[in-house]
This record gives C-alpha cells, sequence and structure tokens, in this order.
C-alpha cells in the first residue's frame, strides 16, 4: 500500500512495510548509516541515522523505525545535525590519529562523515585502546583500535559467509570485535574470504600486504619476476582509477604491467582453461565410472577452506583440479621455467586477484614443489591499483599490449571464471564437446547467469544422459545446497561454488565501496567478451592444444596429475 509522508516539510511517496530509511533512500534523501547493511535486518547500535519526529522531537533511527502513514519527519535539523555530530565525536575519542597512514584514507566512512559534519577538533577525548594488530593471518589484518563496533564485519561472517569467525566479546567500554578466546585468526575458522574487509567502514581491517616483497623483488636484478592476473582483474580496475566501470583493460595492464617492471606478464584466465579441460575430464571420469558426485568445484580457496573445516564429509566430492592461480603457479616454474632455461628458485611468480583468500592458498603446504612455492605474492586488485599509481602509469596515455606466450592466450570460456556460473557455463561448454564430438549450438546458458545465490539447471549433454548443475554463491547458500544434499536430494550433479556473494566479480580482494552499478557494468563487460571473441570454448585454445601435445599429454595424465591436480583433508585444529 502506497501512502505520503512529509519529510523535511515536503510531501514524499511512502511504501507500507519499508523502514524510514528504505523510504528516504527511495526518494532520494540521504541519511548517513554506519552499522545498517542493506537486506539485513537492522540493529539499530550506531544511531547515525537519527532523524527527528516534527511533531514531538523525539529522535528516532531511521534504518529500523517502520515508515507510518502521516508521519512529519525531518532529517537535517539543528538537533539532527548536532547529535550525529556528537556520534562521530564519541567514535573518534578513541580513534588513533593515523589517517595519513592509514589504507583507508580518503576511502573510509568515518573520515568523511567528520568531514561531513565538520569535526575540526577533538573536543572529546576518550581512554585510548591498547589493543595490538592482529597479523596472525595469511589474508586478514585486523587492527582493533580501528574499530567502531558498527559489527558489519560479525554481520557478514556469520549471515552471509556462515562462518562465525568473530564475534562481540566483553560488554559496554570494554566491547571488542575478536575471536574465541581472543586469539589471533589464525586459530579461527575463518576462511580468508575478506568479505568483513568490504564491509568494514575505517580501516580495522586490511589484506595482509605483500607489496614490501613485491617491490624488494622488482628491484632485485637477479629474480625473475613473473607476474599473473585473475579473469576479472581487468574490469575491475576502471573504476578504481578514474575510468569508466567495467571497462576492459586487458592490453593497457598488459602494457602497465611491463612498465611496472615485471619479466613476464600471463593471464590467469589461460589456467582457467586449463582448469576446464582437467575439470570436464574429471567430471566425465566420475559420471563413467560412477565416482563421487555430485562433483563440487575447488577454485575458490575460501570454499575449499570452508569444505575442511565444517563439511568434510563433502571433500571427496571436491574436483582434485588446483584453482587457476595454482595451476599458473605450477606451470611456471616447471614448464617455463624449463623451456626459459630458468631455475624455479629464480622466479618469483607474483599473481594478481580479485580475492584474499589467494594469499591464504598460495602458501598452502600443497602448493609447492620440492619445497619451492609456486607463488611467491599475491596482490589483491586494491593492492594492483596502489601499485600502478607507485610507478606513476598514466593508464589513459599507454599503448595496449599482448600478455606473454605461451601462458597468455585464453578462451572467452576462461575469462568467465570472474562471473558467478562462470565455471560452471565454461564446463558444460566442454564436457558438451567431449562427449558429442560436436560444439553446443547456444553456448549461453542464461538460468547459470546473475547474482543469485543458488542458480540450477538442468542441462541435456549427450541423448541419454542429462544432469543436474548449480551454482552458488556465498556460503550461507552453499551450506543450504549442502543440507539438502545430506538430505538425499540426488538430482544435482555439478556444483560451482564461490564463497563470496556473486563469485569473483565481488571477492574480497576488489574495490572498496563500489556501487551496485558498477558491480552489474563488471559483470557486463565479462559476457559481453564473450560474445565478441570468436574462441569461446577452452578447448579451442590455441595454447591448451600446444601445452597437451608438447608437455602434459592429455586430461588427467600423470604429469598433469603431478603438476594440475591436489588433495584436501579435514582440518580438525583450525591453523593458519
Ligand atoms: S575473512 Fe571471511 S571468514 Fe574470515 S573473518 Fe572475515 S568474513 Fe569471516
Ligand atoms: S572491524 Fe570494522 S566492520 Fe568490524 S565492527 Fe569494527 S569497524 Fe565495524
Ligand atoms: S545505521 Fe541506523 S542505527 Fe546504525
Amino acid at each position: 500500500m502506497n501512502f505520503t509522508i512529509e519529510v523535511n516539510n515536503q510531501k514524499i511517496e511512502a511504501v507500507k512495510g519499508e523502514t524510514l530509511l528504505d523510504t528516504l533512500t527511495a526518494n532520494g534523501i540521504k541519511v548517513p548509516t554506519l552499522c545498517h547493511m542493506k537486506g539485513m535486518i537492522p540493529t539499530g547500535a550506531c544511531r547515525i541515522c537519527v532523524v527527528e519526529q516534527k511533531l514531538t522531537g523525539k529522535l528516532i533511527t531511521a534504518c529500523s523505525y517502520p515508515v507510518e502513514e502521516g508521519m512529519q519527519i525531518l532529517t537535517n535539523s539543528p538537533k539532527v545535525t548536532e547529535s550525529r555530530k556528537t556520534i562521530v565525536e564519541l567514535l573518534l575519542s578513541n580513534h588513533p590519529d593515523d589517517c595519513l597512514y592509514c589504507s583507508r584514507n580518503k576511502n573510509c566512512e568515518l573520515q568523511d562523515l567528520a568531514e561531513t559534519y565538520h569535526v575540526r577538533e577533538r573536543r572529546i577525548r576518550g581512554k585510548k585502546n591498547t589493543h595490538h594488530l592482529d597479523l596472525s593471518s595469511a589474508s586478514i589484518v585486523r587492527d582493533p583500535a580501528k574499530c567502531i563496533l558498527c559489527a558489519r564485519c560479525v554481520r557478514v561472517c556469520d549471515e552471509i559467509m556462515n562462518v562465525n569467525a568473530i564475534d562481540i566479546l566483553y560488554r559496554g567500554s570494554k566491547s571488542e570485535i575478536g575471536t574465541t578466546f581472543n586469539k589471533g585468526l589464525n586459530t579461527s575458522s575463518c576462511v580468508n574470504c575478506g568479505q568483513c574487509i568490504m564491509v568494514c567502514p575505517t580501516g580495522a581491517l586490511t589484506e595482509k600486504d605483500h607489496f614490501p616483497e613485491i617491490l624488494e623483488a622488482l628491484a632485485h636484478t637477479n629474480k625473475t619476476v613473473v607476474v599473473q592476473y585473475a579473469p576479472s582483474i581487468t574490469v575491475s580496475i576502471a573504476e578504481e582509477l578514474g575510468l569508466k566501470a567495467g571497462e576492459d583493460l586487458n592490453g593497457i595492464m598488459n602494457a602497465a604491467l611491463r612498465k611496472i617492471g615485471f619479466d613476464y606478464v600471463f593471464d590467469t584466465s589461460f589456467t582457467a582453461d586449463l582448469t576446464i579441460m582437467e575439470e570436464s575430464a574429471e567430471l566425465i571420469h566420475r559420471i563413467v565410472n560412477g565416482g563421487t558426485l555430485p562433483m563440487i568445484t575447488s577454485c575458490c580457496p575460501g570454499w575449499v577452506k570452508y569444505a575442511e573445516e565444517f563439511a568434510p564429509e563433502f571433500i571427496p566430492n571436491l574436483s582434485s583440479c588446483k584453482s587457476p592461480q595454482q595451476m599458473m603457479g605450477a606451470l611456471v616454474k616447471s614448464h617455463f621455467a624449463e623451456i626459459s632455461n630458468l631455475k624455479p628458485e629464480d622466479i618469483y611468480s607474483v599473481s594478481i586477484m580479485p580475492c584474499t583468500a589467494k594469499k591464504f592458498e598460495g602458501q598452502r603446504k600443497e602448493m609447492t614443489q620440492k619445497g619451492i612455492s609456486d607463488i611467491d605474492a599475491v596482490l589483491t586488485t586494491r593492492e594492483f591499483v596502489k601499485l600502478i599509481q607507485l610507478f606513476g602509469i598514466d593508464m589513459n596515455n599507454i599503448e595496449p599490449q599482448l600478455a606473454d606466450s605461451p601462458l597468455g592466450i585464453r578462451s572467452s570460456a576462461g575469462k568467465l571464471f570472474a562471473n558467478s556460473g562462470g565455471v560452471m557455463e565454461a564446463a558444460i561448454r566442454t564436457a558438451y564437446f567431449k562427449l558429442n564430438g560436436k560444439e553446443m549450438v547456444n553456448f549461453k546458458i542464461p538460468p547459470l547467469r546473475g547474482t543469485k545465490g543458488c542458480k540450477t539447471a538442468k542441462i541435456q549433454i549427450t541423448e541419454k544422459l542429462e544432469i543436474g548443475v548449480a551454482v552458488v554463491s556465498g556460503l550461507s547458500n552453499a551450506e543450504e545446497l549442502l543440507k539438502e544434499i545430506k538430505n538425499g536430494r540426488k538430482d544435482i550433479h555439478f556444483i560451482e561454488v564461490m564463497a563470496c556473494p556473486g563469485g569473483c566479480i565481488s571477492g574480497g580482494g576488489q574495490p572498496i565501496n563500489s556501487n551496485e552499478e558498477a558491480l552489474k557494468e563488471r559483470i557486463k563487460s565479462i559476457y559481453k567478451i564473450d560474445e565478441k571473441e570468436p574462441i569461446k570454448v577452452s578447448h579451442k585454445n590455441p595454447e591448451i592444444i600446444d601445452i597437451y601435445k608438447d608437455f602434459l599429454g592429455e586430461p588427467l595424465s600423470h604429469k598433469s596429475h603431478d603438476l594440475l591436480h591436489t588433495s584436501y583433508a579435514k582440518r580438525d585444529d583450525v591453523i593458519l
């Protein structure tokens, strides 16, 4: 039911059942929020969203107050402004004064609020926090001194990721966010997804910095420094560089990486193609030989750690394929080293990923050859943009270049890995070809596209074989599907799981505070690449054909197993 309310002496439309904040936002009236999270039940904890009821002078929280017919509201009265300013001053009263050195400088909601409400001095002095930095995780750094206790991280970890690694500990002024027994994050169930970083309004949560090591490697003349970039990176950096959101900067990025000083530039979408070759062969093998089904993808390290901790009974269902990052790492320090006359230990291998969990994955003990790590350092998309800025690269004034070859040519199927449903779509294209000897008539599988948390479809692979597939993103959605399977659901044969809602395109290493439109543009850009490019299937990538001919033999060969496959195990004690 629609009705009108009065806001700042003007009539606006409202819909019954909405919160006041929903109504104000829909009508273009901005109200600041901190603890509020779109789509989640409001807690009303921070009170920064207060507005004034005109008739009573009472302050109410817009995020949690239901809109009522005939309401009269003031959103910017002196009382409202003063109240919000006091809240900001209280939050700042014990906040460290290190904005200049903070990684969220100029991208901090608290800093923005201080600016909006003209906080120009520290009027209220609180006791400074003495909390220590938590550097124990391979992926996430926690700085509790910068925490304003909005609890957004706790909610995303619990309600979206179903991990519950962190919570509000203690009471009153002693409250802080922490893990069980307030130990380091590495002793918790944290899966390193970085979604808590994405929602944190301040610099209390950031990724583990690999910058210094990379700068050192680039300056170190004895090392050959190679870099790979994940499928989503080329369409996610534009907005951070002041360009049109979603613009594909692939060629420009290749050139920029060479200007920065990387000796070789490889495209992880090439190993995404390789993953498809191995994974589709594995799926067919399992279906034909009665192996464990449903098979579940294993390219997302956040999901893999979740399975090891929370769903070990599904470990046999995980594909044994390494992720594209790790396949590239393994090939660089074997095949590429060999053809380039380099010793693996003389190669420094960097990857640029949309994901904080890739930092964790890169240092897993399974991801080594003769004690040498396949991946030496991982940069998130955000860190990569900082690297571009540090080296003063003008992305508007640079000629596009191709990635290095081999390991640099991809199909558009490999590129689809960026979007939720992309791995599944790419795998089906190749599995279909392998079983029928001909290509699909239409490569596009619409039910598997979009950002819905759980998508399912039935695919007629051959005349006699129809398979059920599911694509889930967000670990709570994965948990729901796993429950159904445990309870006897039998119609699903292949599942793609990505820990982050919407997949890698909105991974925990992507730009913070991107709006929904930017996200949609990135997704669109990936599908546009798939539409316009001629090689739409992994098995037609000429470099994939060559690497099997010259080096690997065939999918699931002995060599493939050695380099491209791995195994996972139940985690009893939570470490790293
Ligand atoms: S990284 Fe993910 S799992 Fe770990 S605390 Fe943050 S939200 Fe939770
Ligand atoms: S760590 Fe960040 S998201 Fe979590 S409660 Fe503190 S300020 Fe909020
Ligand atoms: S945003 Fe409304 S109470 Fe925090």
